[in-house]
């Protein structure tokens, strides 16, 4: 019996279409769904002149596959992947090698990775993204696990991965969680982009008074230009999309965004490490704020609402300006966003103890993904620098552009303050950057403070940073060095 190169468990949307995408590439899958007429239906549809073995269970599965066995798990993410695993495992040989596909959070990765390395087994967390046109065509892929299973699986998972200029967008990330890792913050900096388009968009409408169609050009225009990028490109055609009655379709869809969860383990993570993320944070509180609808509308009855706060629009004759401003306020808080997204990448490798390629993976994310844009070329180049500088902002290139795009970006957030249209993501985006510009903060005045009420002691700009000192606030008013 000829033997399959790869077993796939779970038939969704992405199982279904990366199990195309390997046969495409010359690979021979084995799928299995846990409801076979999932599996029948995927066959008579998908399997025709197809060289695609099918298997009942997993023990028929196991067997079909050539070693070392290489088993794909597109299930979805949390216990539905350990109850896979855990039936799976006695049926597996040392040296074969389990690929978890799906969202999954990266600690649960570290636990497999180590939990099945006992067996002798290679786990991979591997982040996939794209979505069904990704996975079909050419996804990005972020492996990180068993490192010994990376020359074993690499050749397949790069033929099927997306590509620019003949680069793969897969590569080795590293240990354990790594991968997963990756895919994380992947989504929050995702997250990130999709809220600061839904607030130009916005602002477009109840600042601008902006038709959609005329909304769906400026982006499609932008999409030709330093923001171009596959959101920015949804975003246009999105924008443009009718409903049957011919009014603009995104006005019918109901105000509250979902979520599965990544945006908010990026968050978290980011507290966890120390690491100011405050773009990503911001959206995701957004989607939160979203998500209470009723609440919204009982607040916007009582305390008045965009547009009826401000009914005056900004002149037709200075709407041009504007959009610029929009243009370059979208640019410069996307660049904080990566640079947030980035500095924890680096805290989490620290933590972590893992060797992630910051430049690499700006490059695999540069197609298949869905925060693809132009932009991360100019990330590599960044980290390719001798020495690396300490962040994006302080990199010679990224400089030049923030510096170049602060006044619009300061004229956008004024526009939003003065129009009452809620701009959390380019705001917070610009008090970052002025926060991190500022040489002499107010740190200083809270340090004081918690020193009065808490004596927690404070350090002086004029002395040694190792000395403590504390003033008797409420007494003398005299100073002492604690340590
Ligand atoms: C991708 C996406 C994908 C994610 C969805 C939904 O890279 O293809 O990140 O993996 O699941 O975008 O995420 P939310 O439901 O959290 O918005």
């Amino acid at each position: 019996m000829t033997k399959s190169d790869i077993g796939i468990v779970g038939l969704g949307v992405m199982g279904a279409n990366l199990a195309l995408n390997l046969s495409d590439k010359g690979y021979r899958p084995c799928v299995y769904n846990r409801t076979s007429s999932v599996t029948s239906e995927f066959i008579e549809t998908h399997g025709q002149g197809r060289d695609i073995a099918v298997a009942d269970s997993f023990e028929q599965l196991v067997s079909q596959l050539g070693s070392p066995r290489v088993i794909l798990l597109m299930v979805t993410a949390g216990r539905a992947v350990d109850a896979v695993i855990e039936q799976l495992r006695p049926l597996l040989e040392p040296g074969d090698i389990v690929i978890d596909g799906g969202n999954s959070n990266y600690q649960d990765s570290n636990r497999r990775w180590l939990e099945l390395a006992a067996w002798g087994i290679h786990f991979v967390g591997m982040g996939v993204s794209g979505g069904e046109d990704g996975a079909r065509f050419g996804p990005s892929l972020m492996p990180g696990g068993a490192a010994a299973a990376w020359p074993i699986i690499r050749d397949m998972f790069q033929a099927i991965a997306a590509r620019v200029g003949g680069v793969p967008c897969c590569q080795w990330l590293g240990d354990g969680g790594a991968g997963h890792y990756v895919k994380m913050i992947h989504n929050g900096i995702e997250y990130g982009d999709m809220q600061l388009i839904a607030e130009v968009c916005h602002l477009m409408q109840h600042a601008l008074g902006l038709s959609h169609d005329e909304m769906a050009d400026c982006f499609a225009a932008w999409n030709g230009g330093r923001l171009e990028s596959y959101l920015i490109e949804i975003t246009a055609r999105i924008l443009r999309q009718r409903d049957r009655d011919g009014s603009p379709l995104v006005d019918k869809i109901l105000d509250k965004a979902g979520n599965k969860g990544t945006g908010v383990w990026t968050a978290h993570d980011a507290l966890d490490n120390a690491v100011p993320l405050t773009l990503i944070g911001e959206a995701v509180h957004a989607r939160l704020l979203s998500a209470r609808k009723a609440e919204r509308i009982a607040a916007a009855a009582l305390l008045g609402s965009v547009p009826a706060l401000v009914p005056t629009l900004v002149p037709e004759a200075e709407r041009a300006g504007y959009l610029d401003a929009l243009h370059d306020a979208l640019y410069a808080a996307k660049l904080v966003s990566y640079t947030q997204g980035f500095m924890l990448m680096q805290a989490a490798a620290a933590k972590n103890g893992w060797a992630l390629p910051f430049g690499d993976i700006a490059l695999l994310w540069r197609a298949g993904c869905i925060i693809r844009s132009r932009f991360l070329a100019d990330i590599k180049t960044s980290f390719e620098r001798e020495p690396v500088p300490p962040s994006l902002l302080q990199d010679p290139f990224f400089a030049a552009e923030i510096k170049a795009s602060e006044a619009g970006w300061r004229q956008s957030v004024m526009l939003a303050v003065g129009h009452g249209v809620a701009a959390p993501a380019l705001s917070s985006a610009l008090s970052f950057y002025d926060g991190y510009r500022c040489a002499n903060g107010s740190a200083n005045i809270i340090q004081a403070q918690r020193d009065f009420f808490g004596a927690h002691t404070y350090q002086r700009i004029d002395s040694d940073e190792a000395k403590h000192f504390h003033t008797r606030w409420l007494g003398d008013g005299g100073e002492e060095i604690v340590s």
